[in-house]
């Protein structure tokens, strides 16, 4: 995961406090250390710190910089294993997103040739056997090639080399961007480094590598490449908080909107996604959140008769011997860079199988793999947790379940029913409900959440939300599983949410007076009070988008037990945005 960042400019210096921003700008893709080298005449100067992204020691300006924020791979979290890491002779700085696989032997076959190495992280071979090539090789772009065919695993890399005026840069499966500013060139894992300076951006092609100065040299397989330069039409104000505290409040609130332009689709697309599934097999890969979402809208499939695969996609491919030109993938992703999930999508490519995704993030890897983008048009979504994207996945699977039977309008006129039942769970009134409800479960070891049918998946989703951002152990079953395993673990005031359809709700409330009986205390998340709860949130609205209506409040619950407990609700421990790793 890691972002990465380096900045190249000719005539005009940056202030190190400002690239230092620029890094924190990406520090939702990881955040346990981050460190920055400059060129300074022919030195290259380095600042490796642990933690939160703070004002640099190092003051000044300089014309060429590269930046990191680490989310670890290997190695622990220590300055010795923060990025940038230096060559032997400190000719080579270099950051790196992803993992080299054949690291151990490389560095072995270094430490043959005298090199030493001072940390445990595989970048660390990196920059080593750049210089190591230097030796023979006329240029650093040779040395640089030379390399990156050693190179096995995935990576984006940027490095200063101590002589040269240039930022080199190379990609094979993790994202890579190339800002274009009037008088400078940034090459970042994301544009949210630079969208404050330029909209304008060049979305490199794997296996690509080059490098940046006054110009852009890009190359791929040993032959100079152009890549388009494409305009961001984000709002740069969607990147920020405003009035909000956290990112992952203004997320959640923004989904009375968000849900909304979720399903602004282009009809015509729709339509003819839709005749794919209708005539072929039909698989859903995704990770997280976004297969929780899958599995949300499956009932919908199932009734207007398709049976979608729904399949993590690490876990894929066991499939790939079933997959023809006949299948059809639908592939959700919020940043589109999950590599699991492009993996999968790989997988599908070389068996001819049609590609689908359902992606927010334009220019991603994802959309430049697949045959169809359908855009959730939520914004960027900053908070490490999948808020309005989720709902966003929902709504549009809803909207493909419902073309299936030519109704495309029918969950767009219901959507549009149901906004101001979001509007009043997003309110501030109803959000004083749910933080009282923090209040109580704030000291929990663990909390079940429980759903059948479409809230099953509710209740996984919820789970996950609360397990990832408070550190509460959380999880989520079917209701007809509790008596078959689960329910050994109910003890005396065990706090257990459970998601109660308007409609065909007597089995799930028997599993609620199951587990009430074993002394659980029961939080019910329903239309109607019953007599098994012993807290009650209100939700209204049809059993049909009540993976949208009833995950609401657990987002809001998920916040505020994070803020309860002094945690960072959008920077959870362990967690980055985006999963660039296997
Ligand atoms: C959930 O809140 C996320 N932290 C995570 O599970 C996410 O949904 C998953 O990593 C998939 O990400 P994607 O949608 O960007 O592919
Ligand atoms: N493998 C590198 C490290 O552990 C980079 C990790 C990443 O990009 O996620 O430092």
């Amino acid at each position: 995961m890691c972002g990465i960042v380096g900045y190249s400019s000719t005539s005009n210096s940056i202030e190190l406090s400002e690239f230092v921003s620029m890094i924190k700008s990406l520090d939702y893709r990881g955040y346990d250390s981050w460190g920055f080298t400059f060129k300074d005449a022919d030195q290259l100067k380095t600042e490796k710190q642990l933690g939160k992204i703070e004002t640099p020691n190092q003051q000044g300006s300089a014309t060429f910089v590269i930046g990191h924020t680490r989310w670890a791979t290997h190695g622990k979290v220590t300055k010795d294993n923060t990025h940038p890491h230096t060559s032997n002779s400190n000719k080579i700085s270099l950051v790196h997103n992803g993992i080299i696989e054949n690291h151990q032997e490389l560095r072995n076959k270094l430490k043959d040739n005298g090199f030493n190495f001072y940390g445990e992280t595989d970048t660390e071979v990196i920059p080593n056997l750049i210089e190591f090539h230097l030796r023979t090789s006329e240029s650093v772009l040779e040395a640089f090639k030379k390399t990156l065919d050693e190179l096995k695993g995935t990576f984006a890399i940027t490095f200063l080399h101590d002589k040269s005026k240039k930022i080199f840069f190379a990609r094979r499966d993790s994202p890579l961007t190339i800002g274009v500013d009037k008088d400078s060139l940034i090459v970042s894992s994301d544009v949210t480094s630079f969208i404050d300076r330029t909209k304008k951006v060049i979305y490199l092609e794997d296996g690509d590598y080059g490098y940046i100065n006054s110009e852009i040299k890009i190359f791929n397989k040993e032959k100079e490449v152009h890549r388009e330069i494409s305009e961001i039409d984000w709002d740069v104000s969607k990147a920020k908080k405003g009035d909000f505290k956290h990112f992952m409040l203004k997320e959640i609130s923004e989904q009375v909107d968000t849900v909304k332009q979720a399903l602004i689709q282009d009809s015509k697309l729709i339509e003819k996604i839709t005749n794919e599934l209708k005539s072929s097999e039909v698989y859903i890969v995704a990770c997280g959140s976004s297969y929780n979402a899958a599995k949300a809208a499956e009932g919908e499939f199932l009734k207007n008769g398709l049976i979608p695969r729904i399949i993590h996609a690490h876990e894929f491919e066991q499939y790939e011997k079933f997959l023809s030109e006949k299948s059809t993938i639908i592939a959700i992703s919020q940043s589109g860079e999950t590599l699991d999930l492009i993996n999968a999508v790989k997988i599908a490519k070389t068996r001819e199988a049609k590609i689908n995704a359902i992606v927010n993030v334009q220019g991603s890897s994802l959309t430049r793999l697949s045959d169809n983008n359908i855009f959730m048009n939520v914004g960027p979504e900053i908070c490490v947790l999948s808020t309005k994207s989720y709902t966003a996945q929902v709504a549009i699977l809803m909207l493909l379940a419902s073309s299936l039977i030519n109704k495309p309008n029918e969950s767009k006129q219901e959507i549009e029913e149901i906004v101001r039942h979001i509007y009043y769970l997003t309110s501030e009134s109803a959000r004083k409900h749910t933080k009282e409800l923090s209040q109580i479960l704030r000291y929990s070891n663990h909390i079940f959440t429980i759903g059948r049918g479409r809230d099953y998946a509710t209740a996984m989703e919820a789970a996950l939300k609360i397990k990832e951002v408070s550190y509460i152990h959380a999880e989520g079953f079917a209701g007809g599983e509790i008596k078959h395993g689960p329910i050994a673990m109910i003890e005396h005031g065990t706090p257990c949410i459970v998601f109660v359809p308007n409609k065909n709700n007597q089995d799930i409330l028997s599993n609620a007076q199951e587990l009430k009986s074993r002394g659980a205390f029961i939080i019910g998340i329903s239309e109607k009070k019953d007599e098994t709860f012993d807290y009650w949130i209100k939700v209204l609205g049809p059993d049909k988008f009540s993976p949208i209506l009833r995950i609401i409040p657990i987002q809001a619950l998920s916040y505020y037990l994070a803020i309860m407990k002094g945690l960072d609700p959008d920077k959870p421990r362990n967690l980055a945005k985006s999963v660039t790793v296997k």
